[in-house]
């Protein structure tokens, strides 16, 4: 058996939470391998929305198990809420919830290290969501981090204080910045008390144990590929490779134990937080796809930049995704336009191109668009391949042809029930 991998193409807030729980019932394992709490991810299902931020979007199902895998960044206190949150729901995940030893854990300090960075940046500001994300994988590639196996030590508590020191020692870099820490330690010892609840596992043996035995893995990503480390549009990115390398290095599954990868973009493009987002719409155009896809953050409740959907950048997500199945989401926010524009290429140094170069900022690119035939109407009702307007399956085909790959699902809604497989493998 190989994992297959689910993640965003753009900058986020794609919808993988909800595909992951489509495609849930076919894996018996769902593994998130990066990011934290940073992540947001929202499932709706029987009239009920959810919003997960560290517990991979499995949970709601039966019989799967849920990896917290070693590439994943852990607040206990956040962590926590999580769980509690779920047993309000009626789910008890304490069996079917796992996470690995090697995973890294969020201190109260490296959130205020995010906050006081972020603030000593001012306009500079990554837009980061403040969750401690950046400096917690600074002290993971620093070779200084805690870790959720260290929980098991008795030498834990030195630990942790040993490195809160060196935190507040960095703090004093940023004296305008105030904080009070002793309001945040003891809730988040007594949550890393609550994390032994669950069982600590060595993640790279059982997921490849996994595999050995034909049970099939899911990897499910966070964040978008523009916000990847390497490939996203640095510095204005987030802490991990949210790239499907990632989820080999985040899970220990080798690169030819990885089989389909699940790329997943909106119909248009979002972004939340600082950055070039070259078809930006700072105007009417703009308000009115934020107020019909309802483009506010579902952890930090910030609202989205958006604009029209950009094929060369989708394109590139694609080439360092190797994706082979696509998803594409929120086709009935576009319900609301009669026309719709689609970048094809960028004007750059002079020349029309069609692939994403170095630099995307504004003086680098100028965005080219085209302007295609919208689908006006309500698609939320829509559950029938056949029944798909003609004007969006003609978008589709469009976006197959510029980028080389097929669509698999469609999704014209947020629940659960709102989506077509058009790949009937998926069916
Ligand atoms: P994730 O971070 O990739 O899981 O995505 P988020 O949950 O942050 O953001 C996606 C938002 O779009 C959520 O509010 C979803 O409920 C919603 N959503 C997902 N798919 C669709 C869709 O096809 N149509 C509409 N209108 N909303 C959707
Ligand atoms: P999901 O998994 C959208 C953005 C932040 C900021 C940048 C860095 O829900 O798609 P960080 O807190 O990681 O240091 O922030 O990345 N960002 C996200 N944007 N969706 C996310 O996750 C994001 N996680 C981080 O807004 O611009
Ligand atoms: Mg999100």
């Amino acid at each position: 058996m190989k994992a297959d991998v689910l993640l965003g193409l753009q900058w986020g807030d794609e919808g993988k939470g909800k595909i992951v729980d489509v495609l849930t019932p076919k894996y018996n394992v769902i593994a998130r391998f990066q990011g934290g709490p940073n992540a947001g991810h929202t499932l709706i299902f029987d009239g009920k929305k959810h919003v997960l931020h560290t517990i991979p979007s499995g949970i709601f199902r039966d019989n799967t198990l849920n990896v917290v895998g070693n590439g994943v960044v852990v607040d206990p206190v956040i962590f926590k809420k999580e769980i509690d949150a779920l047993f309000e729901r009626g789910v008890d995940p304490t069996k079917s919830l796992v996470i690995s030893r090697k995973a890294h854990l969020i201190m109260p300090t490296h959130g205020l290290l995010d906050a006081a960075s972020e603030q000593a940046k001012g306009k500079a500001k990554i837009g980061s969501t403040l969750k401690g994300i950046g400096p917690t994988y600074m002290d993971k590639t620093g070779r200084n981090g805690l870790r959720v196996g260290d929980i098991e030590s008795p030498h834990f508590k030195e630990r942790y204080e040993a490195l809160r020191a060196k935190h507040v020692r960095m703090l004093k870099q940023y004296p305008e910045y105030s904080y009070d820490l002793s309001q945040y330690e003891d809730a988040w010892l007594a949550a890393v008390e609550s994390l032994k609840n669950f069982k600590l596992i060595d993640s790279e043996h059982v997921l490849n144990n996994a595999l050995n035995d034909g049970h099939g893995i899911l990897a499910e990503g966070a964040q978008g590929t523009m916000l990847d480390i390497d490939f996203g549009t640095y510095p204005y990115v987030t802490s991990s490779n949210t790239i499907t390398a990632g989820a080999c290095t985040g899970l220990g599954v080798a690169p030819n134990k990885i089989g389909e990868v699940f790329g997943i973009f909106k119909a248009y493009c979002t972004r939340v937080g600082s950055g070039p987002f070259p078809t930006e719409l700072e105007d009417a155009t703009g308000e009115k796809l934020r107020e019909a896809g309802m483009e506010f953050g579902a952890t930090t409740g910030r609202p989205r930049r958006c604009g029209w959907l950009d094929l060369p950048q989708l394109k590139y997500a694609v080439m360092v995704n190797g994706v082979t199945q696509l998803c594409m989401m929120k086709a009935d926010v576009l319900g609301e336009f009669d026309e719709i524009q689609v970048c094809t290429h960028y004007m750059h140094n002079g020349e029309k191109i069609d692939y994403l170069p170095y630099g995307i900022n504004p003086d680098e690119v100028q965005p080219v668009y085209e302007t295609f035939e919208g689908w006006p109407g309500d698609l939320t009702g829509l559950r029938k391949v056949e029944n798909i307007p003609a004007s969006l399956m003609s978008y589709v085909r469009m976006i197959e042809d510029v980028v080389g790959v097929k669509v698999s699902i469609l999704s014209v809604g947020p629940d659960r029930e709102q989506t077509l497989l058009l790949n009937p493998d998926l069916a």
